[in-house]
């Protein structure tokens, strides 16, 4: 269900999209709720006219949004607003478009909450967040314990991740680019004895790093996942390991949809 303040937007924004001289070539729009403002990101297939662009440039300032363009193969770039961040707590978020992030900000911060509680924190933990993006679990965490690692695939991620650790003033959490399809032993981070993990996959699942969390001695795992069939094919290898599922939760991220997610905990026996 899209938040009151985008659909809010939708009926000038499509006649505005409708009457631009280019609108066969709009591939692509998108709108998030960030807290520094509402997103407009319109993609094309090809360079639009220098009037679209000031047509779409004039909506956007009109309606306080902002606007991001990304025409043909260019990179996106923000033509009018300010950077867009989400708030956890007092800690901010800074995004771009492209980025992954949660889609639904209420369930993101109970999960996170119900993550923290799961892994029963306390300040001398040294936790590793697998499939991190831009450190939506990290952070929270880091406020928490002696120190985090967190791991990701997109390196404008990993960035993204080590920026928001900064401008949060944490200095307590790294970041590491890697393919989590990969055998992670051999890697800096891989070495580190890590006693609590969380992993919070894409819906492919975790199959490639699971020999390595089973193997890793952490007194608990929390997995978080977007697909039920591959969370209960990954946690096969915790059964098979010495580990017990000690909760299993679903929350309704995407209402409406098919889809769920689910967050399971495993205590090392
Ligand atoms: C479901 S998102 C979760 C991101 C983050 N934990 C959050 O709550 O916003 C999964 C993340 O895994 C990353 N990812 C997907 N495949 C990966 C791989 N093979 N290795 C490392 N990271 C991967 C994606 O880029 C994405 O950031």
């Amino acid at each position: 269900m899209l938040s009151t303040e985008l659909n809010a937007l939708l009926p000038d924004l499509y006649t505005l999209l409708d009457g631009l001289r280019g609108r066969r070539i709009v591939g692509h729009v998108e709108l998030v709720a960030s807290d520094a403002g509402r997103v407009l990101l319109v993609r094309t297939t090809k360079k639009l006219h220098e009037d679209d662009v000031q047509r779409l440039t004039a909506f956007a300032e009109q309606n306080s949004l902002i606007f991001y363009l990304q025409q043909e193969d260019d990179a996106a770039s923000r033509v009018c607003g300010e950077q867009p961040f989400y708030s956890l707590g007092n800690q901010a978020l800074a995004f771009e478009p492209q980025d992954f992030i949660q889609v639904n900000a209420d369930i993101n911060e109970k999960m996170i909450a119900q993550a923290l509680d799961w892994l029963a924190l306390d300040d001398n933990d040294t936790v590793l967040d697998l499939f991190c993006g831009l450190g939506n679990f990290s952070l929270p965490l880091a406020a928490q314990v002696k120190s985090v690692v967190g791991i990701e695939g997109v390196e404008e991620m990993v960035s993204r991740a080590t920026d928001n650790a900064a401008r949060n003033a944490l200095s307590n959490a790294r970041f590491y680019h890697a393919n989590l399809e990969l055998d992670p032993a051999e890697t800096v981070w891989g070495k580190e004895s890590h006693n609590k993990i969380l992993l919070d996959p894409a819906r492919a699942g975790a199959l490639g790093v699971m020999p390595y969390v089973a193997q890793s001695g952490a007194e608990r795992v929390v997995y978080v996942s977007c697909n039920p069939a591959t969370l209960a094919r990954d946690s096969q290898v915790l059964l098979e390991n010495g580990y017990k599922l000690a909760r299993l939760g679903m929350l309704d991220m995407f209402p409406h949809t098919g889809h769920l997610e689910s967050m399971a905990l495993f205590v090392k026996d």
